[in-house]
């Protein structure tokens, strides 16, 4: 069976990559670039619902909120969104958004006519430079999040500050702090500085409602996905697409996921939007992509139909999961 085939059914291997794949892997794995030092152990397979439980309890969703130094002193108290991401959707008695669609940025959602499915949902979650211009019939038009990493707003070639794509949406934006996480160290060297442009960009716009990521969310985030796959996996962060799939099962009572896991449509063709190929993309080398898919197909409740034909996995919300 195909790397894909055994994703469908939840049962994949770092052995199943081609070799150049599996040697990207392993160069990451002694470059151990964020320090990396997992403590944890590593279960057997847990039910879907002791999965699904560890995940609400681990992932609780967070934001720097201006409390923690050295963002205190700097005064992101204030600069910061007055509303928390967990409250912007839930004031005057609104119980956050119902149903959720997370479209990720893979090739394979080209030609699958899914955009007014997608349009359908109370809110809809795209990626980095995702363009929806030019591509409405397969991925729909709606955004409500957009997460970016540091690279979006560091570096000049995306016009962080004039695109269209980054305004009228709420944004999240992210960066791997070391694994210990550091604060202090964290805002002297970012991967990509993301602190001025962040700053810039909500004295401009006081009233988007813009987000950083907390870094300790993230590598939490990191140690479920090692604390529930038997092998060694990338000692990176995971992919955006992770991260916005539990960010949405915080905010929404149900999540539909397109082209994570891919459909028949499987490509090398890393982006939509970009004639450029790479299986990288979809299968990880940096980001413990297949792993993180394995989870995430661990808790799909949606049929595997949905998956050949849409590339879709059904998630629970985490309010409505009771554990
Ligand atoms: O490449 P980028 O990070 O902007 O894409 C957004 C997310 O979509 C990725 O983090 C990954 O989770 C998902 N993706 C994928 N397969 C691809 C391209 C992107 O699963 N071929």
């Amino acid at each position: 069976a195909s790397v894909v085939q055994r994703l469908w059914r939840g049962s994949v291997s770092s052995g199943m990559l081609s070799p150049r794949l599996q040697r990207a892997m392993g160069d990451y794995l002694s470059a151990n670039k964020h320090h990396v030092t997992y403590k944890g152990g590593r279960r057997a397979a847990q039910s879907s619902r002791e999965l699904l439980c560890e995940l609400k309890d681990q992932a609780r969703l967070r934001t720097l909120d201006g409390s923690e130094q050295p963002f205190s002193s700097l005064g992101w108290a204030h600069l910061v969104p007055r509303l928390a991401l967990e409250q912007l959707y839930r004031q005057g008695g609104q119980r956050g958004f119902r149903s959720c669609a997370v479209v990720t940025s893979a090739g394979a959602i080209l030609h699958s006519g899914l955009g007014k499915e997608i349009d359908s949902h109370d809110a809809v979650l795209r990626f980095n430079a995702a363009p929806t211009e030019g591509y409405v019939r397969d991925v729909g038009n709606k955004t409500t999040i957009r997460i970016i990493n540091s690279q979006i707003l560091a570096n000049p070639k995306n016009h962080f500050n004039t695109s269209s794509l980054y305004k009228k949406v709420t944004l999240v934006a992210w960066d791997p702090a070391p694994y210990a996480v550091n604060l202090h160290k964290w805002y002297a060297s970012p991967d990509y500085n993301l602190f001025s442009p962040y700053v810039e960009h909500r004295r401009l716009h006081p009233t988007q409602p813009f987000y950083v990521l907390h870094p300790k969310y993230v590598w939490q985030l990191w140690d479920v996905i090692q604390g529930n796959t038997q092998e060694t996996i990338q000692p990176n962060p995971p992919s955006s697409g992770f991260i916005g799939i539990l960010l949405m099962m915080a905010l929404c009572e149900e999540v539909h996921v397109y082209e994570y896991i891919p459909s028949l449509r499987q490509t090398d063709l890393c982006h939509y939007h970009e004639r450029y190929y790479d299986a990288a993309c979809t299968l990880g080398a940096y980001h413990p992509l297949l792993y993180e898919k394995s989870l995430v197909q661990r808790i799909n409740t949606g049929p595997e139909r949905d998956l050949k034909r849409k590339g879709r996995v059904t998630l629970p919300g985490f309010s409505t999961v009771n554990c």
